[in-house]
This record gives C-alpha cells, structure tokens and sequence, in this order.
C-alpha cells in the first residue's frame, strides 16, 4: 500500500505522512535506548552503511519519501548520497532535508567526550552549506538550522538571514526550515514566524518534537501550519522511551501503564505512540528514527492505525511537563 503524500506547508516539495530519520545509523553512537540490541556490535563505516541501505531499502518500497538527515550524523549525508546514486529508478525518489549548525566531532567513537560542537553563525552555515550540497546536489530539498533557539542570536541575525534567503533564491535548496528542541521552543518558533528579508518569510517549514509525553507545542504547530508552515514531528517516540526498548529503572510504572492502553488499542507500543501523532492534521511528515528494519516495518503499519478516543484520553494522563522531560532527555547516554 502506497503511504499517503501530501504537499510540505505552502512549499512545493511533495512527501509522505511518514519519514525516515538517519540519526541513529549514521555514526556510531546516539542517544536512544536499545542500541547495543539494535545495531550490530561492530559498529564499522560498513556495516552502517549496510543499515542504512537496509532501512532505505525498506522506507522506499514501504512508501516513505522523506529522509532526514543532517550534517552532524556521522555520514549520514553520504550514505543517503550513495544510495540514491545507486538507486535512480526510484520513482518519485525522496524528498531529502538536511540541517546544518553542528559539527560532527565523535571521530566515530562512541565514548567520544564531545560528539557535535555547535555553531548558528554565517560562517559555519557556508561552509556546512557547500558540504552538503557536494554530498547532496540538487536532491538537498529542505535546508534547517539544527535546534534553533531564542536566545542564539540566528534567528535575529540579518545577515545569515540574508543569505538563507540568497540560498534558496539561488537554488541552492528549495526550502527552508529550523528544528525546534528544548522546553524553550515557543519563543524561537515566534522569532522564527516573525523573520523575514525584504518582505519574504524566511522559513518554510518546522521540525519539533511532539509525542505522548510532550505535548507543549501543539497548538503553536497547528497555528504555524494554518500559516502555511510544513510541520515535520521527530521524537515521536521520544527517543525510545515510548516502545519496548525502554528498559529504564525511572521509566518502570510508565511502561507498564504504556503497555496496558497498547493492548487496549490492540496496538504495538511503537505503532501506537506514531499512530497518535500522525492523528493529528497539522502534522505533514512524522519521522521514524528505526534502526532496524523490523522497526521500520512496525512504523508504516502505524499509518493505517486509529485510536480510540478512550485510548487516547488515558493516553493524556501521561503528559510530562516540559522541563521534565527535557531534562530526561538531557540524561540519556550516548551509547
Ligand atoms: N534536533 C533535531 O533536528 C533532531 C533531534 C532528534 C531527532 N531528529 C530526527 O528525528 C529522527 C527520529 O528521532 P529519534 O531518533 O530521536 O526518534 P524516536 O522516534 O523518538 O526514537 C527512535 C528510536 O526508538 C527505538 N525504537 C523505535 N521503534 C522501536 C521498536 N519497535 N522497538 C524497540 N525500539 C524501537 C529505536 O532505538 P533503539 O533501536 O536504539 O532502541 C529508534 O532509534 C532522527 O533520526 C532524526 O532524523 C532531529
């Protein structure tokens, strides 16, 4: 079964409902919580790339025409670049957006002291710019600042605004976009509406996170989206926590609670934490952060999934505040 498409905001780039994320295959180590399970033990260039062809492999003939990726995930943009090289017939192929603003700096390790330095400056956006497009070329569709935030001076900063703006006139990619983390992010998707040069609104599109247990941005993304934003939701299953990989001692009394209402939607836990996303109409793209293809295979099931309303009303009582579960996020290990 084909997945639903659907137009990206007021942009003309065309994507599924569903997206594929590459941030947990392109380097060795990342932040969710099953990985020594999920991911073969040897964590070589190789064998990632073997996983993320994998994934690709499984997305495309799933329907999925969205893939993330961004500057800081180890060679993420190159494997994504290697394998649509190798896969030109896909028809459409998928619409690619990539993020710049951190720089990769694990040096493929996994217990690197400091796995992306970060950077919103002009600077590091040409330069990370020409990376991805030698990488990428015409198929960067969407161009995001990393985690943008209030307080980082980008979103005020006439100049690199200035020129993402040149970038997309130039053609260097055809839209752009911020992604959103943090308890926070309201004031920079404020700033980030209100930006524009000469008259033109510099943004095109938003990624923030929204999943069962943070909620706090769902009326600021349905607003943004009645504004013609493309909305795209990563996090949905809150990096792990919300399927069965979430082993974690803190974690025990919500799993269990977690596991009640799946059964009683007669859901997998990971298809019922995406499904609740993907409900909501002001979400264009919801990203899958699969690391294997099982789980992949799980996540496009979710499309076609519905909630009750009673699942969905006991669903709300496990809302977190934002800075719980930001600060929880902030403890997860790189692994
Ligand atoms: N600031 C940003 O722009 C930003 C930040 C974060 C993410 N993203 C994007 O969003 C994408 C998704 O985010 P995320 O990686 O944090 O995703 P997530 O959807 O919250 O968590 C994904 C992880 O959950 C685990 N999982 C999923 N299904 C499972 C299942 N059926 N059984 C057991 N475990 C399962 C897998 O980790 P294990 O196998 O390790 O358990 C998977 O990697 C990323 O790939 C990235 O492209 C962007």
């Amino acid at each position: 079964m084909p997945l639903a498409m659907r137009r990206l905001g007021n942009t003309e780039l065309v994507v599924s409902r569903l997206g594929l994320g590459l941030a947990a295959v392109g380097r060795p180590g990342y932040i969710t919580l099953g990985r020594a399970h999920d991911l073969p033990a040897l964590r070589t260039e190789a064998a990632l790339y073997e996983r993320t062809a994998a994934l690709l492999d499984a997305a495309v003939t799933a329907g999925v025409r969205y893939v993330d990726v961004a500057r800081s995930y180890g060679r993420a943009e190159a494997f994504l670049a290697r394998w649509l090289d190798a896969h030109p017939a896909v028809a459409p192929p998928p619409t690619v957006g990539s993020k710049w603003g951190y720089r990769y700096t694990a040096d493929w390790r996994v217990d690197a002291p400091l796995h992306e330095q970060k950077e919103l400056s002009l600077a590091r956006f040409r330069e990370q710019l020409a990376q991805s497009r030698a990488l990428l070329d015409d198929r960067l569709a969407l161009y995001q600042i990393h985690s943008a935030t209030a307080d980082s001076g980008a979103l005020e900063d006439q100049a690199l605004l200035a020129a993402l703006v040149e970038a997309r006139r130039a053609g260097a990619c055809r839209a752009l976009g911020l992604t959103l983390s943090g308890s926070d992010a309201r004031r920079a998707l404020d700033r980030a509406l209100a930006a524009a040069i000469d008259g033109e609104r510099v943004f095109d599109v938003v990624q923030a996170t929204y999943n069962v247990l943070e909620r706090s941005l769902a009326s600021d993304l349905a607003a943004a989206h009645a504004e013609g934003l493309g909305v795209i939701v990563k996090e949905a299953h809150a990096n792990g926590r919300l399927t069965p990989g979430n082993r974690r001692p803190e974690d025990r009394r919500l799993r269990a609670r977690l596991d009640e209402l799946a059964h009683d939607a007669t859901l997998p836990l990971d298809r019922l934490a995406l499904a609740f996303v993907v409900a909501e109409p002001w979400v264009d793209v919801v990203l899958s952060g699969a690391a294997t293809v099982v789980q992949l295979q799980s996540h496009a099931a979710a499309l076609d999934a519905t909630i009750a309303p009673a699942v969905r009303d006991a669903l709300s009582e496990l809302v977190e505040s934002s800075d719980l579960y930001w600060r929880t996020r902030a403890a997860l290990p790189w692994t």
